[in-house]
């Protein structure tokens, strides 16, 4: 199945980037040693999908999701809600700086698809 190339050159830090990766939305933000920090000063065992942000990304400045919120699908907003991360406007779920769910009626943290990096790329698949 098809993969997907982004120039991790073509994202600075603290920007998001959206690609389209088989017909559904990838987020893939450039972190920041903040957010890094603050992805992993969260108590895993408080979340309601625990997971350490350290088995969310394979490496910590980049974080690869799909765009998809794990309640009923629709495409969250990056830079937004109350836990620094994205926020999906049709029922009001948060998620946070890893994207894992804080707040709201999403069930799951955003799902990690395939990806690996090359060189300066990063590919998603
Ligand atoms: Fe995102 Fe319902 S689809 S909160």
């Amino acid at each position: 199945l098809a993969k997907a190339e982004v120039d991790m050159a073509s994202i600075p830090e603290g920007k998001n980037v959206t690609i389209k990766w088989r017909g559904k939305p990838v987020f893939i933000r450039h972190r920041t040693a903040d957010e890094i920090a603050e992805a992993n000063g969260v108590s895993v065992a408080e979340l309601r999908d625990p997971q350490a942000d350290a088995e969310r990304v394979k490496r910590p400045e980049w974080l690869v999701m799909l765009g998809v919120c794990t309640h009923l699908g629709c495409v969250p907003i990056g830079e937004a809600g109350d836990y620094g991360g994205w926020y999906c406007p049709c029922h009001g779920s948060h998620y946070d700086i890893s994207g894992r769910i804080r707040k709201g009626p999403a069930p799951l943290n955003l799902e990690i698809p395939e990806y690996s990096f090359s060189e300066d790329k990063l590919i998603i698949g």
